[in-house]
């Protein structure tokens, strides 16, 4: 039997309605950016496998921190006990982090981070005598992951339909969506005037409300967002002005990917707590970190122990994934990989900019190392079909045919690929992109 039929008979995948679905890919190897089938094809991946791949697959530096790791200390419980790796990469990176996060908390994915870091924030409040400070103020179009939490901080959305009753309220403010401008005007002209919607849940939310959680510079499974740094900065502003925290989910945008270590270097902010995960260990084991500030931190220091942060998992901080993690960290500060991811973005931006010419092109938008395209069917009225656009299984279809592995949301078609990838890949998948948008949307 293949790969494939033993995976149908008993395998369930993410995100896949299993009685429509394509076979899935059956993956064999992976070399630098490229992925290998059981039956012989090369494909780019061009998704960094759902954006944690930075340095390509199966780098040998990465193989070898593992191996070397594994020799010594596979896992061990983090409660009451530390390792090496662990605190090694906590020095890390605070020593790369926005200048105040200072704690390093671990678990073990985005979800988890995004968890953490709201938990964080209530029993800060809780803590400090303002247990009236539980509500969490959250982004239209936000994508946090899966769990319950990280759900009831996400936009709702056919992710979250079935659940909706397992959530909790959050507020919801506008995001810069620029191409489709909440308050109808044009960044050109406009004042950032967007921001005033947060700054009015803020007034009226008072004492209730704990934080402000965004995906800086860029909204990913929402849509591929990306904002005008000046909203970065106003809504580090307003937390500080309302006396809410301000939490950067950069579990996406974390490592280089809008061409800075982190995002918020954009408008060089510093929230009060970062979430990362993805790129992390460079996508070859889960985990995650959730940083604070000393001023978080050391609201949880008590001699009440209810006071303490009941949150762990069993994996935290697991040592093989902190040694791949350092040496990840390694290979970014040899390479000189922000210097290429801002070659890069250039590199995208003029070859891409052509297609914004095409009939069913809305917008073409690039940060850093991150490519998309809007599409929409018509685009005096921007009408797109959003996440279940039938256009987004089409064009999956057509570039897999040509050995490109890209997963649009929808209508919104993005290209994320290793940083690794060359000039000369870059210049072939814009080839293609151009070929397909001609071939299907004209
Ligand atoms: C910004 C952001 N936060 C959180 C998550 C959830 O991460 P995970 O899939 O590791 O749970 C994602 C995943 O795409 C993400 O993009």
């Amino acid at each position: 039997m293949s790969l494939q039929d033993r995976d149908r008979a008993l395998v369930w995948h993410p995100y896949t309605q299993m009685k429509t679905a394509a076979p899935p890919l059956p993956i064999v190897r992976g070399q630098g950016v490229y992925l290998f089938t059981e039956d012989g094809r090369r494909l780019l991946d061009g998704i960094s496998s759902w954006w944690v791949n930075i340095h390509g697959h199966s780098h040998p530096r990465l193989n070898q921190a593992i191996a070397a790791q594994a020799k010594t200390l596979e896992h061990v419980i983090f409660a009451g006990a530390t390792h090496e790796p662990a605190v090694d990469l906590a020095e890390r990176l605070v020593g790369v982090l926005p200048a105040g996060l200072t704690r390093v908390f671990y678990s073990d994915n985005g979800s988890t981070a995004v968890e953490v870091a709201v938990k964080m924030a209530v029993q800060y409040w809780r803590n400090r005598g303002q247990a009236s400070r539980q509500r969490i103020v959250a982004l239209h179009h936000a994508y946090h992951g899966d769990t319950v939490g990280a759900m009831s901080v996400s936009e709702d959305s056919v992710f979250t339909k079935a659940f909706s009753s397992l959530l909790f309220p959050v507020d919801r403010a506008h995001p810069p969506y620029c191409y489709r401008c909440p308050v109808n005007l044009r960044r050109e002209t406009c004042g950032i005037d967007c921001l005033d919607d947060l700054e009015s849940r803020l007034k009226s939310g008072g004492d209730q409300i704990a934080a402000v959680l965004v995906e800086p510079m860029l909204q990913g499974a929402g849509g591929m967002i990306m904002w005008p740094r000046e909203f970065l900065d106003g809504v580090r502003q307003l937390c500080y002005r309302h006396g809410v925290l301000m939490i950067a989910d950069e579990v996406l945008t974390g490592f280089g990917r809008t061409g800075r270590m982190f995002a918020c270097e954009h408008a060089s902010v510093t929230p009060d707590i970062i979430c990362l995960s993805k790129a992390l260990t460079a996508g070859y084991l889960p985990l995650a970190v959730t940083a604070a500030t000393n001023a978080v931190y050391d609201a949880f220091l008590s001699d009440d122990r209810g006071k303490t942060f009941f949150h762990g998992h069993s994996f935290t901080a697991n040592p093989l994934a902190c040694a791949v993690a350092l040496a990840s960290l390694d290979l970014i500060e040899e390479g000189d990989v922000l210097a290429r991811i801002v070659r890069l973005e250039r590199q995208l931006r003029e070859g891409l900019a052509p297609l914004a010419g095409l009939p069913m092109v809305g917008e073409v938008r690039v940060l850093g190392g991150v490519a998309a395209i809007e599409l929409v069917s018509n685009k005096a009225t921007k009408d797109g079909g959003g996440y279940l656009d039938q256009i987004g299984p089409r064009l999956y279809s057509a570039f897999l045919q040509r050995g490109l592995l890209l997963r649009p949301l929808g209508n919104v078609l993005y290209f994320m690929p290793p940083y690794v990838v060359t000039d000369a890949e870059v210049d072939w998948v814009i080839e293609q992109i151009g070929e397909v948008l001609t071939l299907i949307c004209t």
